[in-house]
């Protein structure tokens, strides 16, 4: 008999006959009945076996996790079970044939489990059989649908680009893969696409998407894997805007599909600069208020040395105001935290409305002082309660230590809506960053992303000033894209890649096929890589982004269950010319 899908019975199929096929979910005798739950990718389905003889004592020495094969007719169920799909039916079943035996598992096949993170990773295979871990791969697979209808309805090209390769510059170490036929030298794995779509930019591809596995060797996280998948898409000859929209019309499509998203509005739009100075990060989580504010000119009359020192020397000060008194212990808690992520100090007051008492470190320097206690009064009034938190420091640091407080403010004190999807294109980034210690620039982006056309020409004399014409998406704190418009002029490829610190030899070595390309024709073009495992940890509602997909790496960054890396025998790496140093060896 045809094998029927669970979740595709239901009472219509009342008084015919089926074959299921599945796991055994559960299985409970009741007096002269015995009750399975068989359960297959679909969904789960009760089994009735009530006969006496083989077939009963068949059914009797079923365990969880057995695979089993059976018929039987399917009736009404007296009492319905309304949390599964097939819950007002069951199958009286007439045969039943073991397909294989499970033995004790090492974890519970359900939803809740409450198995450590090292025997999830171990035994995958099982943690993928919990209905919450399929769904969040068959979401996944949804999500490949719909990108590749999308991008095959609107003219765009799908086209796989190579894994051994040269060092791609996203910023991360490279993986290398040694070459047999050529000793003592090195594929890389891809960090993107990147190079290689600018290239099918130049071969005339016009708009070209992919799913594509990359790879850098960094820290794992709870956002970041050292292998995932970006979707990338290049588009020669559009504008900026044309891109945007492009792209922003494609998010929304698979926001609508997948996640109930029902915004029509266009996303909005905002600075770099704004956001560090106002979210203290260039990936903002705008769902809740919280802002950080300059603090210059509230603290021009305090009389504190350092805090006069400060100002005069033009550092920042940004401060966070709480709608809540808080205590000297939360704010030796809070200021431990910014101290973790490198500020001096947290400059605290908090001030109680029952009793107008302010206390904390600059209460004395606010109310003793009659002009910094009129500026403060009148920015905040005494009507409510409230914290102030402030760091002094250089612009970006400051920014962003406040902004990992706004943050810690926010798993500690609001209450933050989840469903919400705030999404924002971050723009007008600088080009280039500059570190005081090795007086290097390096690209925010990578070395191929467009300067704006007013603030090109700083390329030769303040690199620093130089804008970008790159774009991220933001979804609730969480940076689901990156892109930009590219370079396609050879001289000004050059010059970037010069202030970076390239010189001509290594440009050459680096990326000469790539230059070499620009002596024949280049379009303008532009795109972006997606994200793909973030959107769907979103999606999903997952806490980690190790929970959408399949075969992930373990936070340190290992395949756990395959146990990779591994050694390899002698005489395979002597094929490879390599020799491992003694203190390494395993
Ligand atoms: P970028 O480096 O911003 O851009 O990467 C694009 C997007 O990939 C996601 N991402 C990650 N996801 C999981 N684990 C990681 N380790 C990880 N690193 C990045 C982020 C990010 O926005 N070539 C450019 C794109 C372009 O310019 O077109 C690039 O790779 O969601």
């Amino acid at each position: 008999m045809k094998r029927t899908i669970i979740n595709d019975l239901s009472i219509k199929n009342k008084g015919e006959s089926v074959s299921v096929s599945g796991w055994v979910q559960k299985s409970r005798r009741m007096g002269s009945l015995i009750f399975v739950d068989v359960r297959d990718v679909t969904g789960i389905v009760q089994l009735v076996f009530s006969d006496k003889g083989e077939l009963f004592k068949k059914a009797e020495s079923l365990r969880n996790e057995f695979v089993i094969q059976s018929t039987g007719k399917v009736v009404e169920r007296k009492s319905k079970n309304k949390n599964i799909k097939t819950g007002d039916i069951e199958i009286i079943c007439d045969s039943l044939n073991i397909l294989s035996k499970s033995s004790r598992l090492p974890m519970l096949i359900q939803d809740d489990t409450d198995a450590l993170e090292n025997v999830r990773m171990n035994y995958r295979y099982l943690d993928l059989r919990r209905p919450v871990m399929r769904d969040r791969i068959i979401a996944r697979s949804n999500f490949n649908k719909i990108t590749h209808d999308y991008f095959n309805e609107n003219g765009f090209i799908n086209i796989e680009t190579p894994i051994l390769t040269k060092p791609t510059p996203e910023g991360a170490r490279d993986f290398l893969v040694p070459s047999r036929v050529v000793p003592g030298s090195f594929f890389s794995l891809p960090q993107s696409p990147q190079l290689y779509k600018q290239l099918l930019m130049i071969s005339g591809f016009d708009k070209y998407y992919q799913i594509a596995k990359v790879f850098r060797d960094e820290d794992s996280r709870k956002d970041r894997q050292v292998e995932f998948t970006q979707l990338d898409i290049e588009m020669s000859f559009m504008s900026i805007d044309e891109i945007m929209n492009t792209l922003e019309e494609y998010v929304k499509l698979v926001f609508r599909k997948l996640d109930n998203f029902s915004g029509s509005e266009k996303f909005e739009r905002i600075s770099y600069d704004n956001a560090m100075n106002t979210y203290g990060s260039d990936r903002p989580d705008t769902r809740f208020n919280l802002l950080l504010n300059d603090g210059v000119e509230l603290f021009k009359d305090i009389d504190v040395n350092f805090i006069k020192d400060s100002i005069s020397k033009k550092k920042t000060i940004k401060y966070i105001k709480l709608d809540k008194k808080l205590s000297g212990k939360d704010h030796k808690e809070l200021e431990s935290f910014v101290k973790s992520h490198g500020a001096n100090g947290l400059l605290f007051y908090s001030f109680d409305s029952s009793t107008k008492n302010y206390s904390g470190f600059l209460s004395k320097h606010i109310t003793q002082n009659e002009k910094a206690y009129k500026k403060f009064k009148s920015n905040f009034g005494e009507n409510n309660d409230y914290s102030f938190l402030a760091i002094i420091g250089d612009w970006k640091q400051t920014c962003e230590q406040l902004g990992s407080l706004r943050l810690e403010l926010s798993n500690r004190y609001l209450t933050v809506d989840n469903s919400l999807r705030n999404f924002i294109w971050v723009t007008d980034w600088p080009l280039f960053e500059y570190d005081k210690e090795t007086k290097l620039f390096s690209s925010v982006h990578h070395p191929f992303t467009k300067p704006t056309s007013e603030t090109a020409q700083y390329l030769d004399t303040d690199p620093a000033k130089v804008r970008s014409l790159a774009y991220d998406i933001v979804l609730n704190g969480s940076e689901i894209g990156g892109g930009s418009l590219r370079i396609h002029d050879k001289e000004m490829q050059y010059k970037v890649f010069e202030i970076l610190g390239l010189s001509k030899n290594e440009i050459k070595e680096k990326f000469s096929f790539f230059i070499d390309a620009f002596e024949f024709g280049v379009p303008p073009h532009g795109g972006i890589a997606f994200g793909v495992d973030r959107i769907m940890q979103i999606i999903t509602d997952s806490s980690s982004i190790r929970d959408v997909i399949a075969f992930p790496k373990s936070t340190s960054g290992v395949a756990e269950m395959e146990k990779a890396p591994s050694n390899m025998p002698a005489d395979l790496l002597n094929d490879l010319s390599i020799i491992i140093k003694d203190n390494v060896k395993g």
